[in-house]
């Protein structure tokens, strides 16, 4: 007969858990308490005890339960509740089946063709942009560069370029779509500590600026919505809005049943920090390791030719070290460092049980970093990832979670690759990357920092120079 324990015999951090109010940097805390505490642990967080889980196995199982045994942890959909954003993520069961179902087939490979034209557009003004810059460059705020760039291709990705709509209206809903990650992030910063929800007090200035932008999306919705019908089945649709459009009406599905103007905030919401944030720590890591730069000019030059960026998507699949760099950086420091879910019903979790109701803290990014899981974890090796080096650096697979696992798994994933490799491409076929500090990149720190204040510059490449490591 096996033996079970309940939570309150788990390791417990004796004080209760405060939430900074930045985002941002809430995994410090319970990454913190998992250094002392080990693999799965107790805490006290807003009046309710969580327990806190870095266990691999445990959290793949918890990640793929999700529907039958777990669902969104309740503080945090009435966050997204908050900020108009409670579309897919805060959703469950039935509503959340009929989001996904639609959200995903709109991602899928099948549709990235469509938005590759877009992509490449905002690429290429990316580029010629820098170029412009000239010897200014590497005097450039960097990060803002990223941020705009990755704001600017979801924005397409989702509206197309709204050349068809007048300059003032189409400048108008350009700016304000621009400026709704600062809008968001400062709402949710302020709704965070402690999670204490049930009486948050309103914001006056959000609750006006957020009613304009959802003026211009659902204007952009019935626009978007005329111009599919004026194409009327010629399968047109050249933007995921669009798209979105037409698998809801093949589904005969309602846009309020699908929360469509939540889920596009929530989609814009979960696609532009996420990746300008990848984005900046991989070229973080290219500046700090001048071998795996020149290997990447090297493959990005033998598939650019003479051209500037990648014209052809196919040519996509052929960056490989790219490919394992992204995901090398991921790893060593992700974005996405924990996921929060509740237990809907009183279950077993290994010999635990854990109450309906219970919270959990998978610390997702944590167990990348542990050596049980990764040979060497606290290097960069991209090798890792290449098929043909695979095989000299062992690894469990399902310790990289960056961008999460089982039914609920990012549907983004694809896009945002594909995003990351377009514009990487460019960056190192053009540009320079040049660590600035000279800290060393195998700092253990780094793992769990952002490498932030920014550590590189950028500067224009000569193509037929060779640089040297
Ligand atoms: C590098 C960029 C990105 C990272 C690291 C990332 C990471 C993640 C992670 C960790 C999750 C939670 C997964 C889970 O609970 O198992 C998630 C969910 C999600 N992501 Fe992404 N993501 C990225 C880009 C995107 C993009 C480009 C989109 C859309 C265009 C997107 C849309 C979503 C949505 C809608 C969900 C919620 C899915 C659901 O609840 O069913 N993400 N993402």
């Amino acid at each position: 007969m096996s033996i079970t324990k309940n939570i309150s015999e788990l390791p417990c951090h004796p004080d209760p858990v405060t939430m900074k109010p930045d985002l941002d940097r809430a995994h410090e805390i319970f990454e913190q308490l998992a250094d002392q505490y080990g693999k799965i642990f107790m805490v006290q967080f807003a009046n309710q005890p969580m327990v806190v889980v870095s266990d691999a196995k445990l959290i793949n199982f918890v990640l793929c339960k999700r529907q039958e045994l777990f669902g969104p942890y309740h503080r945090n959909s009435k966050i997204l509740e908050a900020i108009k954003s409670d579309g897919i993520e805060a959703a469950d069961d039935h509503d959340w089946k009929q989001q996904r179902e639609i959200i995903a087939a709109s991602m899928e490979s099948s549709h990235l063709n469509r938005y590759f034209e877009n992509i490449k557009a905002v690429t290429e003004d990316l580029k010629n942009r820098w170029i412009a810059y000239g010897e200014n460059l590497s005097k450039t705020d960097l990060e803002a560069e990223i941020f705009g760039f990755s704001i600017s291709v979801f924005t397409a990705i989702v509206f197309g370029d709204m050349a068809d709509k007048p300059e003032d209206e189409r400048e108008t809903a350009k700016n304000l779509l621009h400026n709704l990650l600062v809008i968001l992030s400062k709402r949710i910063d302020a709704l965070l500590p402690q999670m204490h929800l049930e009486s948050f007090t309103r914001d006056k200035d959000f609750d006006e600026q957020i009613k304009e932008v959802l003026i211009i999306i659902e204007s952009l919705i019935a626009h978007n919505r005329n111009l599919l019908t004026d194409n009327n089945g010629t399968g047109k649709a050249a933007n995921m809005l669009q798209v979105l459009i037409e698998i809801m009406e093949e589904k005969g599905v309602d846009i309020r049943n699908v929360k469509l103007i939540e889920n596009i905030l929530l989609i814009l919401l979960a696609s532009e920090p996420t990746t300008a944030d990848t984005l900046l720590r991989v070229l973080h890591y290219i500046g700090a390791n001048p071998q795996v730069q020149k290997e990447i000019q090297d493959e990005v030059d033998a598939i650019l030719g003479k051209c500037d960026i990648i014209e052809n998507i196919k040519d996509i699949k052929k960056l490989r070290c790219i490919d394992a760099v992204i995901y090398e950086s991921m790893r060593m420091s992700p974005v996405a460092r924990f996921v929060l879910v509740e237990a809907k019903v009183d279950l077993l979790l290994d010999d635990i049980e854990i109450p309906c109701g219970t919270p959990l803290v998978l610390l997702i990014a944590y167990c990348a970093m542990d050596e049980e899981n990764f040979h060497q974890a606290a290097t960069f090796e991209h090798r890792r990832w290449c098929s043909e080096s695979k095989e000299d650096f062992s690894h469990n697979n399902k310790a990289f979670l960056g961008f999460g696992a089982g039914p609920r798994s990012c549907p983004g994933r694809g896009l945002a690759m594909l995003v990351m490799k377009t514009v990487l491409a460019m960056i190192c076929g053009n540009f320079q990357i040049c660590l600035v500090s000279g800290k060393p990149v195998l700092d253990e720190t780094v793992s769990k920092d952002k490498p932030f204040p920014l550590d590189f510059t950028v500067e224009i490449r000569g193509k037929n120079h060779d640089f040297e490591a």
